[in-house]
């Protein structure tokens, strides 16, 4: 079959090879993947980091407060300690005032405090380390990060080892800094972990999923280009997963299209052989009709008994031949239905066969006296001639011949509107292929020469009459049974049958 498209190049016929997309596609899913990675994991980190920068404030104050407590232990233990000392270990929280509550004490104690010159007089926030909730600490950690000034004052409360609690009052700016530091810091690594992990999905989708695409976009276009040629059905990777899947799928549609192909092309190139035998065939049946139109004029008995079938089996096959070149193909003209004797039929089959009383094979016939059935007779005739000759066949086939054995029987009768007319023969029955491809063209034929039309040509011709045809079960050799219904008549015109009664 000849394709319209373009001619694919010879890398597209390599389905295994390395794939090229046939399409240049600008913004692919890999980098539709990439970007969507890169932001879902800013994405997480913007949601975690309201939580995250709340611990380090109140971790970087309790390391403040175990600095104080370790100040007020000083404090505790000695008695008199000179006020430069006092500066210097309350520059080493940094603070800027330490006091402690012990216990049994009413008030708390201020154990020392900065004499720094411009110190503000307010404490504008306060944070509690022994009752801290999650959500206040939030909104105080951010109002830290983005409202605090320097010299902003924040007093920070926590557990004291030798007393009620500690308390210290620091700057909130170094605070401050100390969370735009880590912020920053979050945020470098936010963008590392997004690059590396959307650099790892990028290639892992790539080869799992965007090249075995491209390979079966690549594939496709070959195949649609030329489906005939079986090289180009794609070849599944060992995979398990859905690409696999759709892999084999591919392949097995393909493999399929290309057979119903081949097997198209093979019936287009049977119909135009059979076309030009038929054209040929009805030219020599002509001439030879005409010589059988001149024997016919002979005076000899012999000759005048048999002339006349000779020329109505010519004149049969020269219409025939031309009925199937105006179709163009073997479509059968609708049954031209009359009331026939059964009998004739059956005696003109058993003469084209050539079978006579001395013949090999013994003919039998058992036909109720004077059966008419209401069909068209020339299809008729050929229906009983395929199912005869094929017994004929299939008794020749056992060797050796014994007409006590060797029988073809045809039986007619009438069920109620039904003809039934039977072929049955004694030979060696349906084999399993045979009987496996019952009814369907060029398939069903086992012997040499056959093409296995003739019970396809059969089974149309019977159900052109609405008729059916099967092949019985369990009977020696092989029987079918052909049903022919009457026409139904309608019913204004059996009244008037009535009436002419
Ligand atoms: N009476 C029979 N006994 C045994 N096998 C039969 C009989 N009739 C038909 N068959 C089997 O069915 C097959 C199909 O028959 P069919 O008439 O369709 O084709 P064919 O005889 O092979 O070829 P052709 O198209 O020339 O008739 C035969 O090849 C044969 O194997
Ligand atoms: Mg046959």
């Amino acid at each position: 079959m000849s394709s319209k498209t373009a001619p694919v190049n010879d890398d597209s016929k390599l389905p295994a090879a390395a794939p090229a997309c046939p399409v240049r596609i600008r913004f692919g899913l890999s980098a539709k993947l990439l970007l969507l990675t890169v932001l879902f994991v800013l994405l997480a980190e913007v949601c975690i980091f309201p939580s995250a920068i709340s611990n380090y404030r109140l971790n970087w104050l309790e390391n403040k407060l175990a600095k104080a407590n370790t100040a007020a232990l000083v404090f505790a233990a000695a008695q008199d300690i000179s006020e430069e000392l006092s500066q210097k270990i309350l520059a080493s929280i940094p603070a800027r005032a330490l006091a402690m509550k012990s216990a049994g004490l009413e008030r708390r104690r201020l154990l020392a405090i900065a004499n720094t010159p411009q110190l503000p007089s307010k404490v504008l926030q306060e944070v509690d380390m022994r009752d801290t909730l999650a959500l206040p600490a939030i909104v105080e950690a951010l109002r830290t990060l983005l409202e605090a000034k320097d010299g902003d004052l924040l007093r920070a409360v926590g557990p004291a080892q030798i007393g009620e609690f500690v308390e210290i009052v620091i700057e909130e700016g170094p605070l401050r800094e100390a969370m735009w530091a880590y912020s920053r810091n979050i945020i470098l690594l936010s963008i590392a972990i997004s690059a590396i992990s959307a650099a790892l999905v990028y290639f892992a989708l790539h080869y799992l999923f965007v090249r075995p695409l491209y390979r079966i976009t690549a594939n496709m276009a070959a195949f649609r280009a030329d489906p005939e040629n079986r090289d180009l059905i794609l070849k599944p990777a060992p995979r398990h997963d859905e690409i696999g899947f759709v892999e084999r799928e591919l392949a097995d549609m393909q493999r399929g299209l290309s057979d119903t192909l081949h097997e198209k092309t093979r019936l287009a190139n049977l119909g135009l052989a059979v076309s030009k035998i038929n054209h040929d065939l009805r030219n020599l049946l002509a001439s030879a009709q005409l010589f059988s139109d001149r024997l016919a004029r002979l005076p000899d008995p012999q000759v005048q008994r048999f002339a006349p079938k000779l020329v109505r089996a010519l004149e049969r096959a020269i219409a025939f031949c031309q009925s199937t070149l105006s179709y163009g193909r073997a479509q059968e003209p609708p049954p031209d239905r009359r009331s026939v004797a059964v009998m004739d039929i059956v005696d003109d089959v058993r003469e084209t066969l050539g079978l006579s009383p001395d013949s090999r094979i013994c003919w039998i016939t058992s036909v109720e006296r004077g059966l008419a059935v209401d069909a068209d007779r020339d299809q008729l005739l050929r229906v009983l001639l395929n199912l005869s000759r094929n017994a004929m066949q299939a008794l020749e086939t056992c060797a050796p011949n014994d007409p006590a054995r060797d029988q073809i029987r045809i039986t007619g009768r009438r069920e109620g509107a039904v003809v039934v007319i039977e072929v049955a023969d004694t030979g060696p029955g349906f084999s399993e292929q045979a009987r496996a491809k019952l009814f369907q063209p060029f398939q069903g034929s086992t012997r040499s020469g056959g093409a296995g039309l003739g019970l396809v040509i059969a089974e149309e011709l019977v159900r052109a009459h609405g008729g059916e045809i099967s092949l019985v079960d369990g009977t020696i050799g092989a029987t079918f049974h052909v049903k022919i219904p009457d026409r139904p008549i309608p019913l204004h015109q059996r009244r008037s049958e009535r009436v002419h009664v």
